[in-house]
């Protein structure tokens, strides 16, 4: 059990493997934050007294705003003294009110309780506490409810409003989490990004005041993603400690940190209160999506480590999630909108021959589409592209000995279609006022059942026609002109409730989430689908970067990876063929390009790329992932590594970036290895130690020109062998 509460129902202690979690009610009743570090050696009832001065003195009514004014709140709430960044706002009938919630009991469950259509967390570990705060005059309840995963030092929170009251009132922001962190020197890295740049690791220090990242898109955006960490200023990939957050969610969020005159720092996460207005009638609750907090004393790359464990083992769900995809090939780099049935047998053809295991047809198969400007919501088959419909489509794949995939967009519709025409009301938009367009197309709004009910008819038709067994789910715009109150959230759970259904009914379904690349790569989406398409930048060299930054939150086994033609399409790059295996390697594994029309050279190339994939498959996608010092620190060549958990064996993937003469010396210091064991290189012929190799670092050999790779394999030699 990670949870201990003292004798008089005091203290609240969570402890993971490796860290604490102190809450604690102060005189008044207040709820405050006491710590969140290094696993204290406590437990005692005395233990717990003599750290009562963490929350502060108590106060005398003359000046008890400034009691709350640096009171570290547990769960921050305005309108009283405390000024700070908060998580709580509600209003009235007659206008936003001051809260005060006092501390009204606690309960332990020995599961996490039901989200209510919100993704989560889930596991046998989830040991979790409920804690109840009142407010008197709204007749309010909030729950803070906190599961603990001890083996993945992680705590996981979710809060609950309730409303105990004979009247409705308004809920204008409600933040998930907060933390309160002592005086420190701290930095706070995020991931921001763009279109085809996503998820880039930014990191600057924590001064004074606030900072914050957002998203007001509807979607978890490229340009900033849920997450941040805040580490101590010394913290690097192996040392310092590290708190990381990351809302499971994919919506509108906020993350902002705030050092506040005391030189204390403090972090909130949650639904971003833009637009949001959710009326809570009497009797109803409200539960607001989770934070992920993940404590590593082990640096960055040890908070990454906790979230890929976490999330391969207690988020991502369904059969594949352990199982080994298939090696797809995907059309749209290699045809975009201009492709018909022949093309498509003549792709999955050479494909098989390569030892390729599916054929995706991405966008243009359905209504008259053959641009971006049409049909979208018309969930039919366009029979003069594909004559004699999906069916016979697929047969042919599979007669060709390919399994068949399929792209849809079910969030949108365009303004060209029948959709559209039978229902223009069904789209997101103010009343006055005119939607914008985003690539040719409007939002539906799926907050509304009956619009939901007719995507998911048409969803089921297409998947009941043929034998589909794996989904693209595209979302290619943002939501604009939507009216203030419920409908950014209920969308979200809009979209939550129709995957939930599709994976329901069609369990052996494949999804991979996708929006313009990687703009809704989130901790939500990773509990519907267990990949997804990492970044429309397919070029070897940005993917590294790209790959790199989304493996600071996300493991491997979710990015979408692909292997494209050259020059690239986005870039007009050139690189290697090897190269670009090597770097799709660190994800599902894939190609998107047209295999009928590269060299013979190249599909030989495929033939040993898939190979590769299906000896390290496991390895990549279930070993501890270790990135090793880079470009963004200042090296030519980009490089990381994975070993087994067991640390028999480990991949090094090495990729030149650029090239200089007479640079330093690389030498590359492996990590994550046990120092005794001896290892076997791919690349050579003597053994080294894991100490060695840590210590004295390696030499990459055979990758000197530009976009040149090497993958080394790493095998522990065994007694009987040595
Ligand atoms: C955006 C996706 O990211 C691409 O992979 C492709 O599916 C296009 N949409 C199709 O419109």
């Amino acid at each position: 059990m990670g949870i201990s509460i003292s004798g008089d129902s005091k203290y609240f202690q969570m402890d993971t493997k490796n860290s604490t979690y102190l809450i604690g009610v102060a005189p008044d009743g207040f709820l405050g934050h006491m710590y969140y570090g290094e696993k204290l050696q406590t437990g005692r009832d005395f233990d717990y007294d003599g750290l009562s001065w963490l929350l502060g003195k108590g106060f005398a009514e003359r000046d008890k705003i400034n009691f709350e004014d640096s009171f570290p709140w547990e769960y921050g709430m305005p309108g009283y003294g405390d000024f700070r960044e908060h998580c709580l706002e509600i209003a009235a009938e007659e206008g936003k009110e001051a809260l005060e919630f006092r501390y009204a009991g606690y309960e332990l469950l020995p599961e996490k309780p039901d989200l209510q259509g919100l993704p989560g967390v889930f596991g046998e570990d989830g040991d979790t506490l409920v804690i109840r705060l009142r407010e008197q005059k709204l007749s309010l309840v909030v729950e803070l409810v906190y599961s603990v995963f001890e083996k993945e030092d992680a705590i996981v929170k979710s809060v609950r409003i309730k409303n105990e009251g004979a009247s409705a009132c308004f809920l204008t922001r409600v933040l998930t989490s907060q933390v309160e962190l002592p005086p420190g020197q701290y930095d706070l890295i995020t991931l921001h990004g763009s279109w085809g740049r996503e998820r880039e690791p930014y990191r600057r220090e924590i001064g004074w005041d606030c900072q914050s990242i957002s998203s007001i898109r509807g979607v978890s955006s490229h340009q900033s993603n849920p997450f941040m960490a805040v580490v101590s200023r010394n913290a690097d990939e192996e040392t310092g400690t590290v708190y990381g957050m990351n809302l499971v969610y994919s919506g509108n969020f906020l993350a902002e940190t705030q050092m506040s005159q005391f030189g204390t720092v403090r972090g909130v996460m949650g639904i971003h209160p833009h637009q949001f207005r959710w009326k809570l009638a009497a009797g109803e609750c409200f539960v607001a999506p989770e934070v992920v907090h993940i404590f590593s004393s082990e640096g960055i790359g040890g908070m990454s480590r906790r979230f890929h464990d976490l999330y391969r083992g207690h988020l991502i769900r369904g059969p594949y999630r352990d199982r080994k995809r298939p090696v797809l090939i995907n059309n749209w780099e290699a045809t975009y909108f201009n492709f018909n049935t022949e093309k498509l047998w003549e792709i999955a053809e050479k494909a098989a021959e390569c030892g390729i295991e599916m054929l995706v047809m991405d966008d243009g198969w359905f209504g008259h589409r053959e641009d971006d400007s049409t049909s979208l919501g018309d969930w039919e088959t366009n029979e003069n592209k594909l004559p004699g419909g999906l069916k016979r489509l697929v047969e042919g794949v599979k007669e060709r000995g390919l399994a068949f995939g399929i792209w849809m967009e079910p969030e949108m519709v365009s303004p060209d279609s029948d959709l559209y025409r039978e229902h223009p009301d069904w789209i997101i938009g103010q009343q006055g006022r005119e939607t914008s367009r985003g690539r040719n197309q409007y939002v539906l709004d799926f907050s509304r059942p009956e619009v939901r009910e007719e995507i998911y008819r048409r969803i089921c038709r297409v998947l009941q026609s043929a034998d589909i067994t794996y989904v693209k789910w595209d979302m290619n715009r943002c939501l604009t002109h939507v009216p203030e109150g419920e409908v950014y959230h209920r969308y979200v759970l809009g979209v939550y409730d129709l995957q939930n259904r599709l994976t329901t009914d069609f369990p052996n379904l494949l999804l991979e989430n996708c929006s313009s690349g990687g703009g809704r790569f989130d901790a939500g989406m990773l509990y519907y689908s267990p990949q997804i398409w990492c970044s429309d930048d397919t070029d070897a060299i940005e993917r590294l970067r790209i790959q790199r930054g989304t493996a600071m939150v996300y493991p491997l086994s979710a990015m979408g990876a692909h292997v494209s033609d050259c020059p690239n399409h986005a870039t007009r790059r050139t690189t290697p063929f090897a190269t670009r295996g090597d770097v799709a390697l660190a994800g599902t594994f894939g190609y998107e390009l047209d295999v009928t029309a590269i060299a013979e050279e190249d599909r030989q190339a495929i033939r040993r790329q898939i190979e590769v994939y299906h000896q390290y498959h496991e390895l990549i996608c279930q070993g501890d992932y270790y990135r090793l010092p880079s470009q963004a620190e200042g090296r030519d060549y980009d490089c990381y590594m994975v070993v087994s958990k067991d640390k028999s064996q480990a991949l090094i993937s090495f990729v030149r970036t650029n090239v200089r003469l007479n640079y330093p010396e690389e030498r590359i210091y492996l990590r994550g290895l046990s120092e005794e064991k001896l290892y076997r290189l791919s690349d050579r012929e003597t053994t080294i130690s894991g100490s060695v190799l840590m210590k004295v670092g390696l030499k990459v050999n055979g990758a000197e020109g530009e976009y040149q790779s090497k993958q080394i394999y790493l095998t522990e030699l065994k007694d009987s062998e040595s």
